[in-house]
């Protein structure tokens, strides 16, 4: 277990994540991964707080 190897996935749209995944993998000495959507999300794709926006619905 001790020698497996670390790997930090993570999706970011606007940096936020990105950043802290970068920090993780920085302070662990992981490998780094991004996820990215086949299909590009928009700025209102994003906005959390319509609930008819495709990251509420999950489409
Ligand atoms: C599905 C979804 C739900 C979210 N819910 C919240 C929330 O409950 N509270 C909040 O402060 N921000 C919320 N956000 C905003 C994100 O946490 C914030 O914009 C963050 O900086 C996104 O970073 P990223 O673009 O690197 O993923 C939400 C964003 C998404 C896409």
């Amino acid at each position: 277990m001790g020698n497996m190897k670390k790997l930090v996935i993570y999706f970011s749209m606007s940096g936020t994540t990105k950043k802290r995944a970068q920090e993780l993998a920085e302070l662990t000495g992981a490998d780094l991964y991004e996820i990215v959507p086949a299909k590009a999300y928009s700025k209102e794709d994003l906005n959390w707080v319509n609930k008819k926006s495709r990251c509420c619905t999950g489409r």
